[in-house]
């Protein structure tokens, strides 16, 4: 399989369609660490306000981990699931007492803090800290499914260790960063859930099998567990 044209075409599609979005702009472990967190159930356009005035309140790891509950209860009010917030408050006091006060680097570090999942550590590690490893979440899985025709159920744990297994082979090594938010990107503009995906503008039609057979609409499969 010629991994190396889809990711120089998907790279190449990202430079000239990237959104410029805040937390890219300035890419820090922490506001990194910050948006994916409220990006995880909240759409850009909504979490883009809360993301500035929660990174002007609370500037640093050192002060999210002495924020009251109350701070944190204003600040996040309306994004909803709280206790993401509250896990990362726990993680910025994981950070002081083991980490000097700094997210680690690695992926194996980071899941090791609260609240931060495989989706998460791997979104810190290769878009703030430049590793090599995946961000597999839904847009990775339907993107993928898509593309190479994979068939297994994504809402199971396997599925997901599966895919977070090829894209190590894929992933490039220079600008994981990118190649991760090239995927998001795709998978949240292009590559869009049941029927409509705009496959006559996606830059990895090429190398798509779905699109190349006529079943991107069949996948992802979600049996349900
Ligand atoms: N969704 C999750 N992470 C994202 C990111 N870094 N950019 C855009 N959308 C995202």
């Amino acid at each position: 399989i010629n991994n190396k044209q889809l990711v120089e075409d998907l790279l190449a599609w990202y430079d000239a369609n990237a959104r410029i979005l805040p937390w890219r702009e300035e890419a820090t472990p922490y506001r990194v660490w910050v948006s994916e967190i409220m990006l995880q159930q909240t759409r850009v356009e909504a979490v883009k306000p809360y993301f500035e005035r929660f990174i002007h309140a609370l500037p640093d790891i050192s002060a999210l981990a002495h924020a009251s509950e109350d701070t944190l209860r204003k600040l996040w009010e309306g994004l909803g699931y709280y206790h993401r917030v509250s896990n990362m408050k726990k993680a910025a006091i994981q950070c002081m007492e083991r980490f000097n006060g700094q997210l680690p680097s690695t992926y194996d570090e980071l899941l090791s803090l609260s609240g931060i999942g495989a989706y998460s550590a791997g979104a810190i590690a290769s878009i703030a800290f430049h590793q090599p490893v995946p961000a597999v979440d839904g847009n990775v899985l339907r993107v993928f499914s898509r593309v190479w025709v994979i068939e297994d159920d994504i809402l199971k744990e396997s599925t997901k260790k599966k895919f977070q297994k090829l894209l190590m082979e894929v992933i490039p090594k220079e600008r994981p960063d990118a190649f991760n938010q090239a995927v998001m990107e795709i998978g949240a503009m292009v590559c869009v859930p049941n029927a409509a995906p705009k496959c006559h503008i996606c830059p990895l039609a090429p190398h798509c099998k779905g699109y190349q057979t006529g079943v991107t609409h069949k996948l992802p499969v979600k049996a349900g567990k």
